[in-house]
C-alpha cells in the first residue's frame, strides 16, 4: 500500500503536467511567414482603405493606406477605449526608435490614451489634406492581423504591443467615412511593415500591395513574404517582378518632422519618360532629388492620379496628343487636360489602346510600360482622359506616382533589399488585384 503522501505527489505532478501541456496547446508556437489585409477602395474619395482589429476588447478600426506615411496613427480622443493601451515612456526604448524629441510632462486633466503624463508624442499627419496634430502620444497597444501562405488568409495571429501614434478628430477631416486614422507604411523604423517584421521573426521586412481598380472588389497587402503571391485563378506574380533601387531623400518630406528626418517616402530613380517609345523633352534636374530633398519620383496611395510638376505634365501632355493624334479630342474634364471622344479609341487586353507611357529607370531596358487601363481615365460616359495631373511649378517632388497608375500592378516593396519590385499590368497575364482568394483556410 501506498503512503498517501505519495498518491498527492503523484497526482501533483500529473496535475501539473496537464496544466503545462493545456497551455502550451493554447499557444501554439504559429510563426506566420507573412500577414495579410485587404484593401477597397473608397468610392468618393478615391482613397484606400484598409481595416485592422486594434485593442482590448479587440474593435475593428478603418484606417486610409499610407503608402509613404510614417506609423500607424489613430484617433485618440473619441472612442478609443481598450485595458491594453500603454503610453510610451519619456526616454524609452520605444521613443527612441521613433527618435522622437518631445516630451509631455503632464498631461491634464486625467489621463486617457492619447493623454498621460511623461509620454514622447510625434507629429502625426493626415497626408490628404497636409494638416498634422503637433502633439500625438506615442503608445502600443494590441493589433490582430490575419496570416497567410500567399495564397490565401490562414491564421489570426495578435501583436500585444505593436506601437502607433494617437492622432486627434480633427485629424480625420477630408478621410473617406467611418475611418479612423491612417496605415503608415513608410521607410522607417516604425512603420507598419518595420513593426510586423519586429513582431514576427519569420516576417521579412518588406510587403506586396496590389489595389483594386474596382470599388466593388478587395485588393490586397501582403506584410512579410518575397511570394509566392498567387492571384486566381492560379497566376503566381513574384517570380516575374521587375527590380529598381528604393532612392533614400534625405530630406523628410512629411509637412512636420523632426530636424534631420529622412523621407519616409518611397522614391524610385525614373530618369527619362517614354511615349511609344518616343523620348519626351524634360529637364531632367527635376527628376533628381537635390540638396534640399526636392524634386524625384515617388509613389503615393493618397494621390487618386499621378501628380507631375507643369513642366513635365505639359511635356507628358504635348507628347502624347501627338501621338493619338489620329483621335478626335473633346474638352479638358478637371483635374485632366487631354480627353478624347472614346469612341475613336479601340479597346485591349491592358485596357484603351493608346500610345504606351514609359517610365524608364536606372538603364533603358529597365522601365515601368503603363498601359490604357492606368494611363486613361473614364470621366463620363463617352470620354476618355490622360490620368494626369499637373502639380504646379514647384512642388517638393516632381512626380508623384498615384493610385490609378498603380492599380491592377503588383508592387513589392523589400526595405532590407531597398528595392522596389513591380510587376507591370496584372492584366496582360488575365488576373487583377482583386484575385487574391480571400476563403480562410484557417
Ligand atoms: C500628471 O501630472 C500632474 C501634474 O504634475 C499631476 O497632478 C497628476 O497627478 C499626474 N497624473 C498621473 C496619473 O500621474
Ligand atoms: C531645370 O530645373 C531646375 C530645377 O527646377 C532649374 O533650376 C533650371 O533652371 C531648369 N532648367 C531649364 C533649362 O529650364
Ligand atoms: C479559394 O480557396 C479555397 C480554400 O483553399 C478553395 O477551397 C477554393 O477552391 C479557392 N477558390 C478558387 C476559385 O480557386
Amino acid at each position: 500500500m501506498a503512503p498517501p503522501a505519495n498518491n498527492l505527489l503523484i497526482s501533483c505532478i500529473l496535475f501539473c503536467c496537464l496544466i503545462a501541456v493545456s497551455e502550451a496547446e493554447a499557444q501554439p508556437s504559429f510563426r506566420p511567414k507573412a500577414l495579410i489585409l485587404p484593401v477597397t477602395k473608397d468610392p468618393s474619395t478615391l482613397q484606400y482603405l484598409t481595416q485592422i482589429n486594434q485593442r482590448t476588447p479587440l474593435v475593428p478600426v478603418k484606417l486610409a493606406l499610407d503608402l509613404g506615411g510614417q506609423y500607424l496613427w489613430v484617433d485618440c480622443e473619441q472612442g478609443y477605449v481598450s485595458s491594453s493601451y500603454k503610453p510610451a515612456p519619456c526616454g524609452s526604448a520605444q521613443c527612441s526608435l521613433a527618435n522622437s524629441k518631445s516630451c509631455t510632462i503632464a498631461c491634464l486633466p486625467s489621463p486617457r490614451p492619447g493623454c498621460n503624463n511623461n509620454t514622447c508624442g510625434l507629429m502625426p499627419e493626415n497626408t490628404v489634406v497636409t494638416r498634422t496634430s503637433p502633439s500625438g502620444q506615442f503608445g502600443q497597444d494590441v493589433v490582430s492581423i490575419q496570416s497567410t501562405d500567399g495564397s490565401n488568409p490562414g491564421k489570426i495571429v495578435k501583436v500585444p504591443n505593436f506601437l502607433f501614434t494617437c492622432g486627434a478628430t480633427f485629424l480625420l477631416d477630408g478621410l473617406a467615412k467611418g475611418v479612423k486614422g491612417m496605415a503608415g507604411l513608410g521607410r522607417n523604423k516604425i512603420s507598419m511593415p518595420s513593426r510586423f517584421s519586429a513582431a514576427f521573426s519569420n516576417v521579412a521586412k518588406n510587403f506586396a500591395l496590389c489595389l483594386s481598380s474596382s470599388p466593388n472588389n478587395n485588393g490586397v497587402l501582403i506584410f512579410g513574404d518575397d511570394g509566392p503571391y498567387v492571384m486566381l485563378p492560379n497566376v503566381e506574380i513574384s517570380k516575374s517582378l521587375i527590380y529598381t533601387p528604393l532612392i533614400i531623400n534625405k530630406v523628410s518630406t512629411a509637412s512636420a518632422a523632426f530636424a534631420g528626418e529622412p523621407s519616409s517616402d518611397y522614391f524610385i530613380g525614373v530618369n527619362s519618360i517614354k511615349i511609344n517609345n518616343k523620348v519626351v523633352p524634360l529637364n531632367t534636374t527635376l527628376l533628381k532629388i537635390n540638396k534640399e530633398g526636392l524634386g524625384g519620383t515617388k509613389i503615393s496611395t493618397v494621390q487618386p492620379y499621378t501628380v507631375l510638376e507643369t513642366s513635365i505634365h505639359k511635356a507628358v501632355v504635348t507628347t502624347f496628343a501627338k501621338e493619338l493624334s489620329g483621335v478626335p479630342r473633346v474638352a479638358g474634364v478637371g483635374p485632366f487636360e487631354l480627353c478624347y471622344n472614346s469612341v475613336g479609341i479601340g479597346s485591349t487586353r491592358v485596357g484603351p489602346a493608346v500610345p504606351q507611357i514609359d517610365l524608364v529607370l536606372q538603364s533603358s531596358n529597365v522601365y515601368w510600360r503603363i498601359f490604357g487601363a492606368n494611363s486613361m481615365v473614364q470621366v463620363k460616359s463617352g470620354v476618355l482622359c490622360l490620368g494626369f495631373v499637373d502639380g504646379g511649378v514647384n512642388p517638393r517632388t516632381a512626380i508623384v506616382i498615384g493610385g490609378h497608375q498603380v492599380e491592377d500592378n503588383l508592387l513589392q516593396f523589400d526595405l532590407a533589399a531597398s528595392r522596389l519590385g513591380f510587376s507591370s499590368s496584372l492584366l496582360s497575364r488575365q488576373t487583377t488585384c482583386s484575385n487574391f482568394n480571400f476563403t480562410s483556410t484557417a
